[in-house]
């Protein structure tokens, strides 16, 4: 019974997927959301391998389509494709806006992301789908279908934030890139990720937001016993707009030299604000020492244990005396 429901819902899904394709290649799709597309230099051959598509203003063109070809609503609704609301009116979750399937490791369509192609503050810029029987977002990544030969065969996962940068850099023909997609990353996600190799290099927004979440994501790497680097992109750029700016080539020089294990990466993080001020300096000492006993393999932690105490000058013994007092407080 629920296996029948699972898979109605990829049936559903699929069908929501080809129809938003067939809508990209209509003359307002064209105009509307294929051209929002070309102007953020995606190429046709992108659109087509990431399942690109678009959805008119209409209240309910895709539900409409969807029951005269006979899908069942509760299914629609329970897809998340089609909402019904208090006075029983059906109308389509996504509306005007462009949409990003996503795929699970097999490929089917799980769910959808959709953009406005506008700059109105008054509507999220992406809508996702909501949670399903076939959807949980912290157990997927974006782009891990397109991905997962090229992270095998490069051994390394550069792991972004956004649908827009993962498409970018594989249009630029880097393609071992996946995306967290506005969740914060989970422990799920990164067992996924281990499937095909151990090694993450994360390529957050060099934003504030992006900096915070590229130290959270740190710690749960480490803890997962993945070798993790860290990039951070100049004035605020993401992996999408930098590899616009200077090309595939240069983007991939830029990671090469920029991309930091954590101890190097927090240390020029907070240079500044330790520089003259050992309180300041204790706790980022002491923050190092945190991430570093997440690490489950024990040679590893006492190179990046010698590295905090040649760095920030502070004794190895000291460190392991506050390693020990960290793990007590722990259990
Ligand atoms: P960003 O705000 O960095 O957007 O969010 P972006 O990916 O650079 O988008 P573009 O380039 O303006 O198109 C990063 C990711 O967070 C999720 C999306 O997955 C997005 O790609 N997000 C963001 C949402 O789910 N909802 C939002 O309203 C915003
Ligand atoms: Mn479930
Ligand atoms: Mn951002
Ligand atoms: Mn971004
Ligand atoms: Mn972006």
């Amino acid at each position: 019974q629920r296996q029948n429901e699972i898979d109605s819902l990829y049936i559903a899904l699929n069908f929501a997927k080809d129809f938003f394709k067939q809508q990209l290649q209509t003359p307002d799709g064209q105009a509307i959301g294929l051209s929002y597309f070309k102007e953020r230099d995606l190429r046709d051959g992108t659109i087509d391998a990431f399942d690109l598509g678009y959805s008119s203003s209409a209240w309910d063109a895709f539900t409409k389509e969807a029951l005269s070809k006979h899908y069942n609503l509760d299914i629609l609704q329970k897809a998340g494709l089609t909402i019904v609301n208090d006075k029983g009116r059906q109308y389509d979750r996504f509306r005007d806006r462009v949409i990003f399937p996503i795929h699970n490791l097999s490929g089917r369509v799980i769910a959808f992301g959709a953009r406005i192609m506008t700059n109105d503050k008054n509507q999220p810029k992406y809508l996702n789908s909501p949670e399903t029987e076939v959807y949980h977002k912290s157990r997927i990544l974006y782009g891990i279908y397109q991905a997962k030969n090229a992270i095998r065969q490069v051994d390394n996962c550069y792991l972004a934030e956004g649908y827009m940068d993962v498409i970018s850099l594989h249009q630029a023909g880097i393609q071992n890139v996946v995306a967290s997609s506005g969740t914060s990353l989970t422990k799920e996600q990164i067992q996924l990720i281990s499937r095909f190799t151990k090694n993450v290099t994360m390529l957050y927004d060099g934003d504030a937001a992006g900096i915070k979440a590229s130290i959270r994501g740190t710690d749960l790497l480490l803890e997962e016993g993945l070798n993790v680097k860290i990039v951070i992109f100049p004035d605020n750029d993401d992996p999408d707009s930098y590899v616009r700016k200077v090309g595939s080539v240069a983007f991939q020089e830029f990671v090469k030299n920029n991309s930091q294990d954590f101890i190097t990466f927090k240390v020029k993080l907070y240079s500044k604000e330790i520089k003259d001020d050992p309180y300041r300096k204790s706790e980022v000492i002491k923050e190092m020492v945190a991430s570093n006993i997440k690490i489950p393999d024990p040679i590893q932690r006492s190179v990046f244990r010698r590295q905090i105490a040649h760095l920030l000058d502070v004794d190895e013994q000291t460190l392991i005396t506050e390693e020990n007092f960290l793990i007590k407080k722990e259990r």
